[in-house]
């Protein structure tokens, strides 16, 4: 049996809603079991046990959320060369931009020498006033099929030996 880790922060639920369709889609393979843990709960062990990895998390402050880089901080040297040549892929929550915190994942997991499945999805909910960012999220229909997607293809990815 093959483990997808889908690691995850979200303040406002985008990012939540984008996870939870990735797991969704991932489900539909049963030769894989999901982990879907919020960030603060996952650790290095967590890490070392996965074959493949789904990173989600909203950009803030043109940055990963500090939740996500907490994650990261506490897992990359206790996981460095220890997870070589596993594949990944990111899914970012964005008011209107979200390439650096894309950017930023990218580093890390070509520092973990990760193998990329996808381009990152960036889903953009064009959020601007504080209040519009400070608010509920809902995802859309299409972007959360998006989302689905990747997570089965990476499923299917590893329990097919592909990746
Ligand atoms: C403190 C803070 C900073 C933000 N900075 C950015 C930013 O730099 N670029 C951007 O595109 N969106 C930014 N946003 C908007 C969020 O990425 C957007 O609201 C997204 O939906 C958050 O995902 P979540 O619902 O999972 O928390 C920011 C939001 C907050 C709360």
């Amino acid at each position: 049996m093959k483990t997808l880790l889908i690691v995850f922060h979200s303040l406002t639920g985008g990012t939540r809603q984008m996870a939870w369709a990735a797991a969704e889609g991932a489900s539909a393979e049963p030769e894989v079991q999901i982990r879907l843990l919020e960030a603060r709960d996952a650790g290095p062990a967590d890490v070392l046990a996965a074959d493949a990895y789904l990173f989600a998390t909203p950009e803030n402050l043109a940055s990963m959320a500090g939740q996500m880089k907490d994650f990261f901080d506490r897992t990359y040297y206790p996981a460095l060369d220890r997870i070589n040549g596993r594949p990944y892929a990111t899914l970012i929550c964005a008011g209107s931009d979200g390439q650096n915190a894309a950017r930023q994942i990218a580093r890390i997991a070509t520092g973990w020498r990760l193998r990329p499945v996808a381009d990152p999805l960036i889903v953009r909910t064009q959020a601007q006033t504080p209040e519009a960012i400070l608010a509920p999220k809902t995802i859309g229909s299409a972007d959360l099929q998006a989302c689905r997607d990747i997570g089965e293809a990476l499923a299917n990815g590893i329990a097919a030996g592909i990746f």
